[in-house]
């Protein structure tokens, strides 16, 4: 079973994710065994801090999970630079906003509140694709779906131009599974993430998440899975 890893708290110390270089190796070789071939590195970013100040300190411990992962000398799967943005009304005010772009590419990942969204919540998706030209991806889109009506954020999401990660951690419940199961039928899943923060909480061994997609949708569904969301990645490229 291959994958990609579209959402991880996998950097050292960067937030409440790996609390050390040793927990980041450890976790990716999990995520490697359980198939993740590219694992995006996603520390939650907030608009209080300097985009600037923020990718200094994502590059200094990716340089140092990359030395760790060196001298252990392990197989890991490909890394790629992201974050996990929290959308507030001056994000698009910010410079160097692309700069929190997976890396190499004009997707996005954000990351909207538990609570009711305004308005200002989807002009804000919209106002980072019409002024900043960027490519949202809303982050575990299933988290938000508690009730029928919900379905009609989606809606409005698709219809600004958003695409979806879901995690995986929702296949551990029986409502989650309904909610995947239907966001999958629709073909509206465009990545999976493990959203991992330690080995243990929600943790990037997410086997047992692909493999209820293939009890219900069949393998080639993992595979189609894994093929879109490369597509994702080589289609926002902009290398
Ligand atoms: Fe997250």
């Amino acid at each position: 079973m291959r994958y990609i890893d579209f959402h991880t708290h996998i950097l050292p110390e960067m937030d409440d994710g790996a609390k050390s270089v040793r927990e980041s190796v450890a976790m990716l070789k999990a995520a490697e065994k359980s198939g993740a071939k590219t694992v995006i590195l996603t520390p939650h970013y907030q608009t209080a801090m300097p985009i600037s100040e923020f990718c200094a300190k994502r590059d200094e411990k990716l340089s140092l999970l990359k030395s760790a992962m060196k001298k252990d000398g392990g197989k890991f799967p490909r890394l790629l630079l992201g974050a996990e943005v929290a959308i507030d009304g001056s994000l698009c005010d910010k410079p160097d906003l692309e700069k929190l772009c997976i890396e190499g590419t004009d997707l996005l990942l954000l990351e909207l509140p538990y609570s009711s969204w305004n308005d200002w919540h989807f002009q804000e998706v919209y106002r980072v694709i019409a002024e900043r030209n960027l490519s949202p991806v809303m982050a575990h889109i299933e988290r938000y779906l508690k009730r029928p009506k919900d379905i009609e954020k989606i809606d409005k999401l698709i219809s600004i131009g958003a695409r979806f990660q879901i995690n995986a951690e929702p296949f551990l419940t029986f409502s989650g599974k309904r909610i995947i199961r239907t966001l999958a039928a629709e073909g509206l899943i465009s990545a999976i993430g493990s959203d991992c923060h330690s080995l243990r909480r929600r943790s990037p061994d997410i086997s047992y998440a692909m493999e209820v997609f293939a009890k219900k949708f069949g393998d080639a569904f993992i595979d189609y899975l894994y093929n879109k969301s490369e597509k994702l990645l080589s289609e926002h490229s902009n290398k």
